[in-house]
């Protein structure tokens, strides 16, 4: 069911306390947008994992009508230090960031934490989040704690946004700083495409260790990635992508069991 009030913004930061608790009487979602601040090779925007997490969150949120929380812009970058800008959590400082955020909200009432996650270093640790914040909050006596459920939706992984970035890019996407997130970047703030320009090949894909090490392996801070091939116009359509195939998603995770 859709909620009586019809706020303009899907973004809790512009909510009322009134307003959530209305919400809550029909709505038990909430999308939480988890980024990273970290160097994006050459030619990226230190923010792009929390632009494109937030963007895609925002975009989900207007077709599910379910409220955002605030976007977590730092997020485990560790490996990403060896280069200025990054600014890094500790796995053990965002696992306890996003468990007391699930638990925040689960306080409330909220029952469903749906994290759109813009960075693949954030993944391990969010999973691990989970598991502290069912604990706690069943420890707490939570009358939402049975049925709390939390899940990661890795925007970049989905299937519709992989394989069409495939398709405009080949092997040219890499894994880092690639054209597909900075193509959103640029539909979000078309000046970003001033800085972009063509770059020699890539250091190719390979581990992550850490920050010297990763800096040694990947001098530029790409991982085998052009992104002097993306363009706001693909931006636009990936974000659409990415926003219908999580929206489906989320549809299924608020309506399970
Ligand atoms: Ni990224």
């Amino acid at each position: 069911m859709r909620i009586a009030l019809e706020p303009r913004s899907w973004r809790l930061q512009l909510w009322t306390w009134p307003e959530v608790e209305r919400y809550l009487e029909h709505n038990k979602g909430v999308i939480v947008p988890l980024g990273s601040t970290e160097q994006h090779g050459p030619t990226g925007a230190i923010g792009t994992d929390a632009l494109t997490a937030d963007a895609v969150a925002q975009a989900v949120a207007e077709r599910s009508h379910v409220v955002v929380a605030p976007p977590q812009a730092f997020g485990m970058a560790e490996h990403h230090l060896g280069f200025p800008g990054t600014i890094s959590l500790q796995p053990s400082t965002l696992l306890a960031l996003l468990r007391d955020v699930v638990v925040s909200l689960a306080r409330h009432g909220f029952e469903r934490v749906y994290v759109i996650n813009g960075h693949g270093g954030n993944m391990a640790t969010a999973r691990a989040a989970f598991s502290e914040a069912y604990d706690r909050a069943a420890s707490l006596g939570l009358a939402s704690a049975p049925r709390l459920r939390c899940k990661l939706a890795n925007w970049f992984l989905a299937p519709a946004v992989m394989g069409h970035a495939r398709q405009l890019y080949g092997e040219r996407e890499g894994q880092h700083a690639t054209p597909s997130e900075i193509a959103l970047t640029l539909h979000l703030h078309p000046d970003l495409a001033r800085k972009l320009r063509p770059l020699p090949d890539p250091a190719p894909v390979g581990p992550i260790h850490g920050w010297e090490d990763f800096r040694r392996r990947y001098p530029d801070g790409r991982m085998g990635s052009d992104p002097s091939l993306a363009t706001a116009a693909a931006g636009k359509e990936l974000l659409e992508r990415a926003a219908t195939a999580l929206g489906e998603d989320l549809q299924r995770f608020l309506q399970a069991p």
